[in-house]
């Protein structure tokens, strides 16, 4: 296993109240892609981010362990968890223009993260990020490399926030809503990036989503939230072919 969370439990600080994720545990293995699923707010997103340290202000981690590889994430300190993000475990948020500097062109940003983990000459960083960004699928690789953020559509957007991601070399990408800003035709092509990705480089996926046609197309196995608790998880052969948990059939119901 690549990634295992253990009985993770997270609160908001000084609140004695129900916790928004509580006792959840799941594990991903090596190139497999897990989807994580739930309604709005049943803490999909807490989830993900609290073994990167990258939780809201106000939110703790009252207890569990994250394990990246055997090390728990929840143990390192800050600083060295900063060079895990990007270069073994990258985030892929929902909405790009957000996730990029609108100060910085595209080609910069990916640069940056290419110096930071490779260092290497100027113009072999260069090579390296057009070769990341026709790897997802970027024709005009050149022009994109130029741009800044908003001068790029949603889809192009997507796509070069998730060379991006590639560029530290991850071995585990976590996906937040990666395709529910884009429009559906797009949406299959990133689709189809990812699990080209999974295929060709071993890459693990978490990919949260409300999307179960999704789920089905594009994960091996599917952790089922409500509430910040696990309702059911398994294969998603088992788990939406034959849902034993009614808030899952509700879930399919509502739009799977
Ligand atoms: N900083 C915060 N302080 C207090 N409560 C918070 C904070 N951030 C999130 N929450 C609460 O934690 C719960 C889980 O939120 P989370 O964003 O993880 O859900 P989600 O499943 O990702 O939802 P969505 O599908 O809408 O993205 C929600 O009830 C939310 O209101
Ligand atoms: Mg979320």
């Amino acid at each position: 296993m690549i990634y295992q969370v253990e009985n993770l439990t997270v609160r908001v600080n000084d609140n004695g109240g129900k916790p928004l994720v509580n006792n959840v545990s799941f594990s991903i293995g090596s190139g497999e892609i897990v989807a994580l699923v739930g309604a709005s707010g049943s803490g999909k997103t807490t989830t993900a981010l609290a073994g990167l340290g990258l939780l809201a202000d106000g939110l703790i981690v009252a207890s569990g362990r994250v394990l990246f590889e055997g090390d728990d994430l929840l143990k390192i300190p800050p600083v060295q968890l900063r060079r895990f993000r990007g270069r073994r475990i990258a985030v892929v948020f929902q909405e790009p223009l957000y996730a990029f500097d609108p100060l910085f062109t595209i080609g910069a940003q990916i640069d940056e993260v290419l110096e930071v983990h490779f260092g290497a000459h100027a113009a072999e960083r260069k090579d390296k990020a057009l070769a990341l960004l026709k790897r997802c699928g970027i024709e005009e690789a050149e022009r994109v490399y130029r741009s800044y953020p908003h001068q790029l559509s949603g889809g192009l957007r997507q796509r070069a926030m998730i060379a991006q991601a590639l560029a530290g070399e991850p071995k585990l990408i976590i996906a937040d809503e990666p395709t529910s800003s884009i429009d559906v035709t797009l949406q299959a092509k990133v689709l189809e990036l990812f699990q080209q990705l999974r295929k060709e480089l071993n890459l693990s996926i978490l990919l949260i989503t409300h999307d179960l046609g999704l789920v089905r197309h594009l994960a091996d196995r599917v952790v089922v939230l409500r509430q910040g608790e696990i309702v059911e998880q398994g294969r998603v052969g088992h788990v939406l072919t034959a849902p034993r948990h009614v808030y899952t059939q509700q879930l399919m119901a509502a739009g799977g």
